[in-house]
């Protein structure tokens, strides 16, 4: 591999628990650089991903948020869950929107499937779990995943290959599970009912999905090799992250860089920018520990500005301050070199706004510097906050000496405490709400209450 290869590939990750606007980000840079290729990597239709353009809103569960821009290639990578029946419907929508996929799509022959039964698991597994619930999506991501981890034969290639045989396959577990039958029971569906079922949905989707199916880790290479250029997309986000998230409060699947890595067959050679993306504040959807959170008015007058309801769920966030003890871990963890920060414009219409600085906890000091931060703990630390001040407009700014002093000086506070330069602000939804930062040569900054 030489040095030219490492140029040709970008990422895009959430920082916090998901909808930081990485679908608007994809699409701008897909437009503004030109990439030929933007692969989806983890995670299946549990992500929703937003981006408007002439007007028009899309939200993408499946396929990845580059589509709009018509020279780019999508492919859904070999780490994702698909619902065939959810990128049906949304293939379909491109379709009614006269965007044309042909040639243009393309999906892993190693990526796995959601059944049905995955979907009624989730939800049973939901009401199970009662007071401790983990407040998912509801769409079958755990269970595919914990299937693949148990090797059961899910992979699209079994699939497209021998759609009878994956079909007898799936019955085989459906039956033999007694997690599975008893959901079945709760749904009123005896075996004859599941298998049809399970018959039905494997004709169906194995003649839909084959024109697509490919081996992409191969066409990645080959373009690579070409010296065309791949932006790689993250679903969920770092503290949502199996391994690094708020477990048990977390998807199933990395959502941090390694998760691209194994989602993609990429190899992290081929790695150049890693853009982490945030809000100006912060927002969780589920259940688990967010220390910024507030649960008061202050949290619904975030909510009603930001609009913050799902895109896949429709529920209502949790919202809250921006952490930056939270954002320097996740800047580790996945090397991020640029930030891109949305809802600046959402902030600026509170009268002053909050920033986590470090925490406390026990008697210690946590800060982004001095590697204490232990996700083990997080949800026992208590934020000390940076206060800012808001009502400003940002209609106006186009550059970084069009910046409202206050949000200059609450830039140059998260660069200095993140180490790492924000290169993007979001202003608004649209793809043209976003600012380019050069980096200032003198920094602005505010004379802080609290020293760190
Ligand atoms: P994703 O999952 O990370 O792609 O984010 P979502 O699409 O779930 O949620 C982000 C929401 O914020 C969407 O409704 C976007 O349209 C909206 N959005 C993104 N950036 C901005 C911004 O800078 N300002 C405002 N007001 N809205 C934004
Ligand atoms: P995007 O890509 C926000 C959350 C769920 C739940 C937890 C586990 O749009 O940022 P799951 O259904 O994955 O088993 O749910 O993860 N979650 C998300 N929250 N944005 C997402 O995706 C999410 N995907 C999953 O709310 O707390
Ligand atoms: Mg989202």
């Amino acid at each position: 591999m030489n040095s030219i290869d490492k140029q040709k590939v970008d990422v895009v990750l959430g920082t916090f628990f998901g909808d930081e606007g990485k679908g608007k980000v994809i699409d701008y840079l897909t437009s503004k650089n030109g990439y030929t290729v933007n692969v989806r990597a983890n995670g299946g239709n549990n992500a929703g991903h937003t981006i408007e353009v002439n007007g028009k809103k899309h939200v993408f569960h499946l396929i990845p948020s580059g589509i709009l821009n018509e020279d780019t290639t999508v492919i859904i990578g070999n780490g994702v869950v698909i619902d065939p029946e959810v990128l049906k419907r949304e293939i379909d929508t491109l379709k009614e929107n006269g965007i044309s996929i042909d040639n243009r799509l393309f999906i892993s022959d190693s990526a796995s499937i959601i059944l049905p039964y995955h979907i009624l698991k989730d939800r049973a597994q939901e009401v199970d779990r009662a007071n401790e619930k983990i407040g998912t999506t509801g769409k079958g991501i755990g269970p595919a995943y914990a299937d693949r981890a148990n090797r059961y034969p899910l992979k699209v290639s079994d699939l497209v290959n021998n759609y009878k045989v994956f079909a007898i396959n799936a019955i085989q577990v459906a039956i033999n599970d007694l997690n599975y039958k008893k959901c079945f029971e709760e749904n009123n569906l005896n075996e004859v009912e599941v298998s049809n079922l399970l018959c039905s949905f494997s004709k169906e989707y194995s003649e839909f999905l084959k024109p697509y199916v490919i081996d992409t880790r191969s066409k990645l290479y080959q373009e690579i090799k070409k010296g065309n250029t791949i932006l790689c997309e993250g679903a969920q986000a770092t503290m949502l992250d199996v391994d690094h998230g708020t477990y048990p409060y977390v998807t199933s699947s990395n959502a941090t860089i390694g998760g691209i890595l194994t989602g993609t067959g990429l190899s992290h050679k081929n790695i150049n920018d890693v853009y982490g993306i945030l809000k100006a504040y912060a927002s969780r959807v589920g259940e688990g520990p967010f220390v910024t959170e507030e649960k008061g008015e202050i949290g619904e007058v975030i909510r009603k500005l930001g609009h913050e309801y799902g895109a896949t769920t429709n529920r209502p966030r949790r919202c809250g301050w921006l952490d930056l003890v939270a954002l320097k871990y996740a800047c580790q963890i996945n090397g991020i070199n640029k930030l891109a920060i949305n809802h600046l414009d959402t902030i600026g219409k509170l009268d002053n706004f909050k920033l986590c600085i470090a925490y406390n906890y026990l008697d210690q000091k946590i800060t982004p510097q001095n590697e204490q931060f232990n996700i083990r703990n997080y949800g026992n630390y208590e934020p000390i906050y940076e206060c800012f001040e808001g009502d400003f407009s940002l209609e106006k700014a186009k550059d970084w000496n069009s910046l409202p002093k206050s949000v200059k000086e609450y830039i140059n506070c998260i660069e200095d405490l993140t180490e790492t330069p924000i290169t993007l602000i979001g202003t608004g939804p649209k793809r043209e709400n976003i600012i380019e930062i050069e980096k200032p040569k003198v920094k602005i900054l505010k004379p802080y209450e609290t020293s760190y």
